[in-house]
């Protein structure tokens, strides 16, 4: 069976999208080999991937089928695994309500204020570095201090949670399942769920705890579960989305001066930065609970499936020009946050930074450009994300 090294190799192709492309063409659903070697069918065509997202029949309760993380202890693979991505059904109501109204485009709105904040500072402080770089200085620390405050976390100990966090998403899929970090990880929330017990504030977590403790609406390892999920899902995505989306406007100087000049622009253009470089590149490991057929092959009960939103979006069946960049195409019906019922809960946020952090980036530094504009982009390596590990930049104050 053949890896995606063995892919790249066959096509002589660098990009991911120029790979998609090839397989939408010629292979639309295959099978594949992860490097832990565990058989996965891959799906690249945006039809194929809207009906398997739509399929029940595909779970998210994906147990211990990728085999690495066999090697967790059960207890801490309950404690990270248990979370609403990873289970479907009546559990997976039951969890996505206990946090749905805190996620609501209007109750989002109101974090408006908070974020612009958040943003003008971090700005202040890339005017005065000596070598600014807009990944390290805007696109990482922005996302983690919103979800950090959101759910009542300690601001010390972002960097903490960014190594972690960036630990595992590369170990994910490859013989090298990060054991150490996730469990430090989730000794680390379980303290946190004590801390707060004690002394509760009017934050996320706490709002969680009280529902374990007076309703027993939620088990003792799924409140972990939640927070680790709300911290992965909602920090490394946005990340990508702030760093690629920058890169996209400082090779675009005429997009980003027709978007200074009309604000109300950016939201299409964040839409599309979502759709040409999709922050998540793949849903969730998904699992066939019965034998069935997609895009006219059988794939039997058991075997596991990854539904590529990447590929999705560059489908030219969908997307007129679909290689091209586009940053007034309409309509855009991307899947960057997924589609179904495990659609993305923190879309609203996401835009959100997303709107104030463009904005407030080019209003601040209008003479921005890329420090080396004939250096490659650097891509992060693992197959869980797309985005850029740097991008050094010149301010041109
Ligand atoms: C689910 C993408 C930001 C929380 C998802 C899914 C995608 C996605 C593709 C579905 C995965 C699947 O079906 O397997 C993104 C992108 C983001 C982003 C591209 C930023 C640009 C956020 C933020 C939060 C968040 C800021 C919250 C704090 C969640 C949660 C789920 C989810 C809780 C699981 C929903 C469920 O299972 O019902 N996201 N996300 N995401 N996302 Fe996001």
């Amino acid at each position: 069976m053949v890896t995606f090294a063995d892919l790249y190799a066959e096509y002589g192709v660098k990009s991911p999208h120029d790979l998609f492309e090839r397989l939408r063409e010629e292979r639309p659903l295959f099978q594949v080999q992860l490097p832990n070697g565990v058989p996965l069918w891959l799906v690249t065509q945006y039809a194929d991937c809207r009906a398997g997202l739509g399929d029940a029949r595909l779970s998210n309760r994906i147990g211990t089928r990728i085999v690495a993380q066999d090697v967790l202890p059960a207890e801490i693979r309950a404690s990270m695994g248990t979370h609403m991505l990873r289970v479907d059904g009546t559990d997976h109501t039951r969890l996505r309500r206990l946090v749905s109204s805190v996620f609501t485009a209007k109750r989002i709105e109101r974090l408006r204020p908070m974020v612009e904040q958040m943003t003008s500072d971090l700005l202040d402080k890339m005017a005065v570095r000596e070598q600014p770089d807009a990944i390290h200085d805007l696109a990482y620390p922005l996302p983690m201090q919103v979800i950090c405050e959101l759910l009542g976390v300690p601001v010390a100990d972002h960097e903490r949670f960014r190594t972690w966090s960036n630990a595992y998403l590369a170990g994910v899929g490859t013989q090298n399942f990060p054991v150490e970090v996730v469990t430090e990880f989730v000794h680390y929330v379980r303290d946190l769920v004590q801390q707060k017990r004690a002394e509760p504030d009017d934050k996320l977590l706490s709002a969680m705890i009280a529902a374990r403790d007076d309703e027993d609406r939620l088990a003792e390892h799924e409140l972990t579960s939640m927070c680790f999920l709300l911290i992965i899902a909602g920090y490394e995505t946005t990340v990508n989305l702030l760093g690629n989306g920058t890169a996209l406007l400082l090779d675009r100087p005429e997009l980003a001066d027709r978007l200074r000049a009309d604000h109300e622009a950016i939201p299409a253009a964040v839409e599309e930065f979502l759709r040409f470089e999709s922050p998540v590149p793949g849903a969730s490991f998904r699992v066939a609970t019965e034998t069935l057929e997609l895009g006219g092959q059988t794939i039997e009960e058991g075997e596991l499936v990854l539904i590529s939103l990447l590929s999705a979006n560059r489908d030219g069946q969908v997307f007129p020009d679909s290689m091209s960049f586009d940053a007034e195409r309409t309509p855009n019906q991307h899947m960057a946050f997924g589609y179904g019922m495990h659609y993305c809960l923190g879309a609203p946020l996401a835009r959100l930074e997303a709107h104030i952090a463009f904005r407030q980036l080019l209003e601040r530094f209008p003479r921005m450009e890329r420090l080396d504009p004939s250096a490659a982009l650097s891509w992060r390596p693992g197959l869980v994300m797309r985005g850029l590990t740097e991008l050094p930049v010149k301010l041109n104050q």
